[in-house]
């Protein structure tokens, strides 16, 4: 073993017993290259982050652009820092009436327990509603609301007052009831095995906290910014949650996650007391003035169309692969594919074979038959076809 990997394993704190350990030296668009000059695609996009695909000029560019003014200059919410206004003006212009104002945090996980406060102080109610298959984070208020007893349990106590209802099964929403503060969602469950709601379960869900009053939160942290072939997920469904919980490619590749929702809502943050929910960090300009560059690409390279248009090919694509009678379903929205195998092993053999031939993919957290696509969305419909070739292949060797 080289001495980097050596002093990986030992002096940074591992994840897994196997970690992909790919030493990376510079990424680009949709391709990862390590330290030999070994060129990867990166079908998981960092984990739902390279939406526009890995260092984008115009994003690199706000980047420099942005630190040679200021980097942390206070904590968030006491100074106007221009790139954080404009993006979150921004944000405004693009969502509903209903989801105008944003707090910015560092991360998914902190921005959902943004929302968890926001909805319990609103309301003042205690209740929370999550569903099985969730996956929100791994704080412990987004733990508590995860759909997966294998990582909650370990944990335990966690938050009490958690009601977890089966996803996508309408009669469970009538267990909703008028305790409940919110309501947290994933509209397509991403780490839960991509799984797509029927059509009207949102709406349903939405008629239904209205009429307990509580607040409807969704969690677009990887289905957002154009990665279900629409810019948010919760457009194809045509329901507006009270609260949008976004990160990972809201910051262009740098760190950065928001709670979006009205003035009213998000104002129970700012009194009794005043600086009762602060960050240091969140919202740092350089996160902001990325996100702003990104959305600007994204929105005029109008990638949420064509993450839609190559989607769909992919998906046709991967269901004519020779599976080797291992194929149960190829599912998904845009550039979120999942494709559900009826064997876990083979799902993760696969992935190594896969990996070893220049493929990043990998399998979702609490459905490990389930292989999970999703490219950067400015993928080249040609390192597509590379990509399949290697899957091709990797399938024969995985079956082998
Ligand atoms: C749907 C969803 N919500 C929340 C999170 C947590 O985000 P973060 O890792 O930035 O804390 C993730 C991360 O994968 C996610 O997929």
């Amino acid at each position: 073993m080289n001495a980097l990997r050596a002093r990986f394993l030992r002096h940074v704190a591992q994840t897994s017993e196997a970690p992909l350990a790919l030493e990376i030296e510079r990424a680009s668009g949709s391709t990862v290259f390590d330290r030999a000059g070994k060129e990867y695609l990166d079908f998981l996009a960092g984990m739902g982050v390279a939406n526009v695909g890995h260092c984008h000029p115009e994003v690199v560019d706000a980047v420099r652009a942005q630190a040679g003014r200021y980097l942390h200059a206070m904590v968030y919410g006491e100074y106007v820092q221009e790139p954080q206004v404009r993006l979150a003006a921004r944000l405004a212009e693009l969502l509903p009436g209903a989801l105008s104002t944003a707090y910015f945090t560092n991360s998914g996980a902190e921005a959902i327990e943004g929302a968890l406060k926001t909805a319990r102080k609103h309301t003042r109610r205690t209740k929370l509603v999550a569903f099985e298959g969730a996956f929100h984070g791994d704080t412990l208020g987004a733990l508590s609301i995860c759909g997966n007893p294998l990582y909650r349990e370990p944990f335990a106590p966690l938050l009490p007052d958690v009601l977890r209802l089966p996803f996508a099964d309408r009669a469970a929403l009538e267990r909703i009831d008028a305790e409940t503060a919110g309501v947290v969602i994933e509209p397509v469950q991403g780490e839960g095995g991509v799984r797509i709601p029927p059509a009207d379960y949102l709406e349903a869900l939405r008629r239904r906290t209205r009429e307990v009053g509580a607040l409807l939160v969704f969690d677009e942290v990887l289905t957002g910014f154009g990665r279900t072939g629409t810019l948010f997920a919760f457009e194809r469904f045509g329901v507006v949650p009270d609260v949008l919980v976004i990160a990972k490619a809201l910051g262009g590749g740098l760190p950065l996650g928001a709670f979006v929702s009205s003035a009213e809502i998000l104002g129970t943050l700012a009194v009794d007391p005043p600086l009762g929910h602060v960050t240091t960090f969140g919202g740092h300009p350089v996160s902001c003035a990325a996100g702003l560059a990104a959305l600007d690409v994204l929105l005029r390279d109008r990638l949420a169309e064509r993450a839609e248009r190559l989607g769909e090919r992919l998906r046709s694509k991967l269901r004519s692969l020779a599976w080797q009678g291992h194929l149960v379903e190829v599912r998904g929205l845009g550039l979120l594919v999942g494709v559900e195998l009826d064997d876990a092993r083979f799902a993760q053999r696969l992935a190594r074979a896969c990996f070893a031939g220049g493929l990043v993919l990998n399998w979702t957290l609490h459905r490990d038959q389930v292989l999970r696509l999703a490219p950067p969305l400015v993928i080249g419909e040609a390192e597509i076809e590379r990509g399949l070739e290697i899957l091709s292949q990797a399938i024969a060797e995985a079956a082998a």
